[in-house]
């Protein structure tokens, strides 16, 4: 029991653990970075989808043994295009679970296509495969699994029900570069995959986001809607045309600078270290934390491994927002990052509480420690020293 009162605790005027706030997320940037950055400003190409936006998809598609990779300017942008592509007879319907990021729903939205929202399970966010024959209609075309945290989803029986159903499916992998599902890395679970590269991310272009298939006929399209409708990208390594390209479609601006392309190219070359140092972290959290009553870790998916984007505790609902304080006042800036979709304005008519008792449950009981390479051993010592005083608190 939680002694929510105990005067040692600095929500209640004790001294902290530390002084200095220890922030909930970095982004690991190095000297590499800085001056791949610099080399390509002096390179003087600095528009989209240049030689090191290739480069970097190049390397992306290396480490993830997959074909085709297009680096474009965010994951919302690429799971609005990973529906484009298909061209699904408007009224088509999408099941998107109801914990996620609004961009995983926004995708089939954009394309005039509904969303129908999933529960996922309680201990871990993750779209409840035993529910999912339930929410499949004739009208449905395609399921968005997400990779909540960086823990993949059940990719196994997801994919099993789609390939019953003729479902496409679109794998919301924004948070789980590097994460594994049965020995395969995330991004080779679905027809298509969508990675974000946004400055809160494992590995980041401040923003940015990558489609990743072995669809052909998908990645052409894409190719051509992400510039704007043309078919520059084959003028600018086939020479097909002669000094010119033309307009073949309808698209929009999607392309990444070159600068940040360099910056990809970079951060590629340490995320085997940004993993493993994660890793590191997630064990040491993991190890000392264990056994604390009422204090859970979030479920890893049998046969998954994390990316450890995010390290999630799960504790008695009652006291979330009073230990999140606590933690605060501690000097340990835990949060709670989204709501489930329905308790949003834009979502709320898509479904109640009682339509989500595992996105509520799950909800109400998670918060994140701070978890990034950069995260010193002191660091790391104050996280679990003051989860410690606030849980055992008497
Ligand atoms: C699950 C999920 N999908 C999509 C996105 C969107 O990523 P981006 O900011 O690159 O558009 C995020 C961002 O946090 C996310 O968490």
């Amino acid at each position: 029991m939680i002694n929510t009162k105990n005067p040692k605790l600095a929500i209640n005027g004790g001294e902290p653990i530390s002084k200095e706030p220890i922030v909930i997320h970095k982004p690991y940037l190095k000297n590499d970075d800085r001056e791949a950055i610099l080399k390509a400003f002096d390179s003087t190409f600095i528009s989209g989808d240049g030689p090191l936006c290739r480069e970097f998809e190049k390397a992306l598609a290396e480490y993830l043994c997959v074909k085709h990779v297009l680096y474009m300017n965010s994951a919302t942008t690429a799971l609005e295009l990973a529906f484009r592509a298909k061209e699904f007879p408007p009224g088509s319907e999408v099941i998107v679970p109801d914990f996620t990021y609004t961009s995983s729903a926004l995708a089939p939205l954009y394309n005039d296509i509904n969303i129908v929202l999933c529960d996922v399970y309680p201990d871990n966010g993750s779209l409840d495969v035993s529910k999912l024959e339930s929410y499949i209609s004739d009208k449905t075309v395609a399921i968005v699994p997400v990779d909540y945290a960086g823990i993949p989803a059940d990719m196994d029986e997801i994919n099993r029900i789609a390939k019953k159903y003729g479902l496409y499916v679109v794998h919301d992998t924004a948070q789980s570069i590097g994460a594994e599902y049965r020995g395969k890395k995330t991004g080779n679970l679905a027809d298509v995959s969508v990675f974000s590269f946004h400055g809160t991310k494992n590995i980041t272009t401040g923003e940015g986001g990558a489609l990743v298939t072995d669809d052909d006929t998908i990645a052409e399209k894409i190719k051509i809607l992400r510039e704007k409708g043309t078919n520059k990208y084959s003028f600018l390594t086939d020479n097909v045309t002669r000094g010119y390209y033309e307009y073949v479609d309808i698209g929009n601006s999607y392309v990444q600078s070159n600068i940040l392309g360099a910056m990809g190219v970079t951060q590629m070359q340490k995320i085997d270290e940004i993993l493993r140092i994660r890793t590191e972290i997630a064990e040491c959290y993991k190890r000392s934390l264990s056994g604390i009553e009422g204090l859970d870790f979030v479920r890893i998916t049998e046969g998954a491994k994390s990316n450890w984007h995010i390290f999630g505790i799960l504790f008695p609902s009652e006291h979330k927002y009073w230990i999140m304080d606590a933690l605060r006042a501690e000097g340990v800036y835990a949060n709670v990052h989204y709501t489930p979709l329905h308790n949003n304005a834009f979502y709320k008519d898509y479904g109640t509480d009682e339509d989500f008792p595992g996105s509520v449950a799950f909800f109400k009981r998670l918060l994140r420690l701070p978890i990034y390479p950069d995260l010193t051993s002191s660091e790391i010592n104050s996280v679990i020293a003051a989860v410690k005083k606030v849980f055992l608190s008497k």
